[in-house]
């Protein structure tokens, strides 16, 4: 391989956030400038929870897209305590909704609508299962008497191992992973059971957070873990096994939301996303890894077909921008300031404030 340049199939996300109204117009051009598909989060203010509202929020989505632009986003149904499985049909048979998305209520950013009990809803498992509809899983227990740093792998032990026995042909994918637990899960699960995976937990773990000051930029959830998890999450990523694949979970909020005495969850990356794991892999000496994980495997899971076209990254050392826009307000990316050292070849440029 030329060490200086990488051109691979261009890239997908299979998890991301938009938000809505006046944010579109920065991050739909963000998410289109290296991806040509995303999977787009419901978790609005107000849940994207019927096929109806996914289809106005597509066209919402679409209507800031770039006149040049071929992504596309893929939506997803926020699962709720009171959905139907007549909704789910509807869901499939829009053939624009490709997942839906568990939140445990009280999870995460925007999850109240959240599902209370995953046992309480095995009936619309049921129906994703026998209408081949993934189940997108945000895997943390809730409960306030189990740690922080151990929700997932307890999530794994109370919750998906069941449900993968009693759902077994069940399309699941754990989403955002960041523990040894939850690779290790998925890598001795069937093909069905995939992962995505984060920049922010490649790249990072607590100490990154914690050790001289919090920095509430890397605050995100599941939260970063201790060093052996990040470690084990490298692993399964550069494997080249095709159970694991990109998703940046890029989760914008204003940075006056984030630099608070209560800051909220969520790193943005969409500015140099694949920069960032360019990074992460070359780490591990892995970089030949980076197109399966990044353009193919997710593209595989679900059905679709690869790309047709390519993006390629250059060896040069730049730095990371400090600020982004962001509607009417800026934010402060993952990596801000920092010097990477890939950069996207003739990426249309990012708008900062
Ligand atoms: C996400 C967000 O901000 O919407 N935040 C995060 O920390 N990852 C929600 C989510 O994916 O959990
Ligand atoms: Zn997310």
């Amino acid at each position: 391989m030329d060490s200086s340049s990488l051109t691979l199939t261009r890239p997908d996300d299979w998890h991301l956030h938009l938000r809505d109204d006046a944010a579109l117009q920065h991050t739909v051009p963000n998410a289109a400038r290296q991806f040509g598909r995303g999977i787009v989060m419901p978790n609005l203010a107000t849940p994207v929870a019927t096929t109806a509202q996914a289809l106005s929020y597509r066209e919402r989505i679409l209507a800031q897209r770039p006149a040049q632009s071929s992504w596309q986003p893929l939506m997803t149904l926020y699962l709720t305590d009171n959905t139907s499985a007549a909704e789910l049909k509807t869901a499939k048979d829009s053939g624009l909704i490709h997942g839906i998305k568990y939140y445990p209520a009280g999870a995460t950013t925007n999850s109240d609508a959240g599902v209370t009990k995953l046992e309480g809803v095995y009936h619309l498992l049921e129906q994703l299962q026998s209408l081949g509809l993934p189940l997108l899983v945000h895997g943390e227990v809730t409960d306030s008497d189990v740690d922080i740093f151990d929700r997932e792998a307890v999530f794994i032990d109370r919750h998906l191992a069941p449900l993968a026995r009693t759902f077994p042909e069940l399309a699941v994918v754990m989403e955002h992973i960041t523990t040894r637990e939850g690779a290790d899960f998925v890598r001795e699960s069937p093909a069905h059971i995939a992962a995505t995976i984060t920049p922010q937990h490649l790249l990072y773990n607590r100490n990154h957070l914690l050790v001289g000051g919090i920095r509430p930029h890397l605050y995100c959830l599941p939260i970063l873990k201790r060093d052996i998890h990040q470690q084990a999450l490298l692993q399964v990523a550069t494997s080249g096994n095709p159970s694991f694949f990109l998703g940046t979970d890029s989760a914008p909020h204003p940075r006056t939301s984030k630099e608070s005495a209560c800051g909220c969850a969520g790193c943005y990356s969409h500015h140099a996303a694949m920069e960032l794991y360019a990074e992460a892999f070359e780490r591990e000496g892995a970089l030949d890894k980076l197109e399966g994980f990044a353009s193919h495997h997710g593209a595989d899971f679900y059905g679709l077909p690869y790309n047709d076209s390519t993006i390629t990254l250059v060896r040069e050392s730049w730095q990371a921008p400090h600020s982004i826009a962001f509607g009417d307000t800026e934010l402060s990316p993952l990596a801000a300031g920092d010097t990477l050292q890939w950069k996207m070849l003739e990426g249309q440029s990012l708008e900062t404030p």
